[in-house]
This record gives C-alpha cells, sequence and structure tokens, in this order.
C-alpha cells in the first residue's frame, strides 16, 4: 500500500477534523502518501479539485474544531451502479489503494457495497452524533452532542422553573434513543420518549393528568425524534388536546447538537480510532470498521456495524423511572 485517500460523509460530527488529522499524520509517519477526497462520495464521483494531497501542516489547527474541513455531503448517485464506476475510476486515477471512510451508517453502506464490487481495502472510522454503530461503545461526536444538549437543558430548566411550565425537547438521534437517553440523565429530565421503547403515548397524558397532585412546578420531557411522526409538536397536541389549560413549550435543539469544538473524549477517541484504521489497513485489515469497546481497540465488519442493532444500556432506561418521582 502506497497511497490512501480520507473521506467524510453524511451528517458531520464533531470530531471528524481531530480523526481526519489522525488519519493523515499516522499516514505520514508510516511512509504512505494520503489524499482527502471533499464532500465525501459526491466528490469521489465528479474527481478532480476534490482530490487534494495532504501533508502534515494540511492538518494542523483543527483537532479543536467542529465540522469537517473535507466537507460532507449525502450522495444519491453513490447508491447507483454508474456512480459508484466513476468512483472508482477516480481513485485509480489518483493512484488510491487504501480508503479510510469516516461516517455514519450511510457511509459504512455505501463502502461494503463499493469493497464487494471493486476491493479496494477500506476501514471505517465511526463518525455521527446518533452512537448508533454496533461495534463501538461510542462514536466520533456523541460526547460534544450529548453535552450540548445538556447545555440547553439546564438553560430551559430556568425558564421552566420560572414560568411553571412544562417544556417538551426534541433531540436528534434519527431512528436511535441514545442521545435523548444520556441527556435525560445528565439534563436531570423526568420523562423520556425513546424510539426504541415503544409505549403508549397515554402514559405521558396520564403522568400530567396526576401532576397536580405532585409537588413539582415544572417538567422537562426529551422527545427523540424518532419516537413519533411530528415529534414533541405531535406530543404537546396530544396533552393539550387531553388536558385543559395545559401550560407548554416545545424545544427543538435540531442542528445545534451537530456543531461546535469537539469535547477532550471525542478529540481522544477520534485519534484513536483515525489512527487504528491506518495502523488496520496497514495490516491487511479491509472492510471493516474501527471502534472501541470496553475501551479497547476492535474491528468489526461493516456488515455487521450496519445490519447488527447497537442496543440502548436498559440500566439507564430503569433509571429515568427510579429518579422520576
Ligand atoms: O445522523 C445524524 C443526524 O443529525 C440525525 O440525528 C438526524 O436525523 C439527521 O442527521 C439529520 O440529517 P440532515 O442534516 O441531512 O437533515
Amino acid at each position: 500500500m502506497k497511497k490512501i485517500a480520507v473521506f467524510t460523509s453524511g451528517g458531520d460530527s464533531p470530531g471528524m477534523n481531530a480523526c481526519i488529522r489522525a488519519v493523515v499524520r499516522t499516514a505520514i509517519a508510516n511512509n504512505l502518501e494520503v489524499c482527502g477526497i471533499m464532500q465525501g462520495y459526491k466528490g469521489m464521483i465528479e474527481g478532480g479539485e476534490n482530490f487534494v494531497e495532504m501533508n502534515s501542516r494540511s492538518v494542523g489547527n483543527i483537532i479543536q474544531r467542529g465540522g469537517t474541513i473535507l466537507k460532507s455531503s449525502r450522495s444519491k448517485e453513490f447508491m447507483t451502479p454508474e456512480g459508484r464506476k466513476k468512483a472508482y475510476d477516480n481513485l485509480i486515477a489518483n493512484k488510491v489503494d487504501g480508503i479510510v471512510c469516516i461516517g455514519g451508517n450511510g457511509t459504512f453502506t455505501g463502502a461494503e457495497i463499493f469493497y464487494n464490487e471493486y476491493g479496494i481495502p477500506s476501514i471505517g472510522a465511526p463518525g455521527t452524533i446518533d452512537n448508533d454503530l454496533y461495534g463501538t461503545d461510542f462514536t466520533i461526536g456523541f460526547d460534544t452532542a450529548i453535552n450540548t444538549a445538556v447545555e440547553a437543558i439546564d438553560k430551559i430548566r430556568d425558564t421552566a422553573d420560572s414560568h411553571g411550565r412544562v417544556f417538551l425537547v426534541e433531540l436528534m438521534g434519527r431512528h436511535a434513543g441514545f442521545i435523548s437517553l444520556a441527556a435525560t440523565i445528565a439534563g436531570g429530565a423526568e420523562l423520556v420518549l425513546l424510539p426504541e421503547v415503544k409505549e403508549d403515548h397515554s402514559k405521558v397524558v396520564n403522568f400530567f393528568k396526576g401532576r397536580s397532585n405532585s409537588k413539582k412546578s415544572f417538567s422537562i420531557v426529551i422527545v427523540a425524534e424518532g419516537n413519533v411522526e411530528g415529534g414533541a409538536f405531535k406530543i404537546d397536541e396530544m396533552l393539550k388536546a387531553e388536558i385543559p389549560n395545559f401550560e407548554s413549550r416545545v424545544v427543538i435543539l435540531g442542528h445545534i447538537q451537530r456543531g461546535g469544538s469537539p469535547t477532550a473524549y471525542d478529540r481522544v477517541l477520534a485519534s484513536r480510532l483515525g489512527a487504528g484504521a491506518v495502523e488496520a489497513l496497514l495490516k491487511g485489515e479491509e472492510n471493516k470498521m474501527a471502534g472501541l469497546m470496553n475501551n479497547k481497540f476492535c474491528l468489526t465488519p461493516f456488515y455487521d456495524s450496519i445490519h447488527s442493532k447497537k442496543e440502548l444500556n436498559p440500566d439507564l432506561v430503569r433509571l429515568v423511572d427510579v429518579f422520576n418521582c
């Protein structure tokens, strides 16, 4: 292996830059050439100026920055055989013989198909705030995202307390509740509605119907975006329809969770996974995702990282109810 390429794809996450830096510097330390591909799979298909030669200075002063210096995209064209053929031709034209892809579910789905068609060795580093990939305890960006969410919840708590209101706070996570569950525990929210735990929403209504008997003057409810079609607004509508004069507000935290300077945890995680991905390629590994399980570096086939279900920690789910008294 003489030259590798690195790119970021899908939803950006804080720590992607730290990972790019680790990939580039580990490659150089091992006498590999390295290029960055701008805009993920889109740039791989378009070629030309999207392929950028990188050296150790190209990744200076980025470890603390959110977003991704290589930019990102969600490419529909890469889902077609024609798009992947163009991408392959561009990799060959740029003499790339190994790939490190940084991204989430969609990125590794594409990487798996591409590897099976063209056989270019590829290792993934899990970069997504959602933490929904099997084969790693944490994904790059998750820790920063939950800290952002908790900071917001702390602020919402001040105004909720002042006005004695219920706040429904919707957090990201697509089909997964990892962000919502962690933020509920850390932010001291009373209830959480998760995509993984299918509950009758009348439970939420009943909770607030009986609320006048409790001493609590305000409440924070976390709604994971994948829990119900319509999200927190839908739950709010239901509560208002059932409970007269229900005093509530909805906050959709949205893409704020994707930005910001990565936490120290995410920087260390990203550095270990980026370096580990390059070292894995050098050892002849391919078609796998790098991860940390129980703080140990490990590799999981892309297929399993995408298709096996990562479970929520049942102990955290249980504790939400324990604390809610
Ligand atoms: O996968 C990361 C994520 O932020 C999800 O939590 C969210 O559902 C989705 O991306 C939003 O995607 P987009 O930025 O394309 O709207």
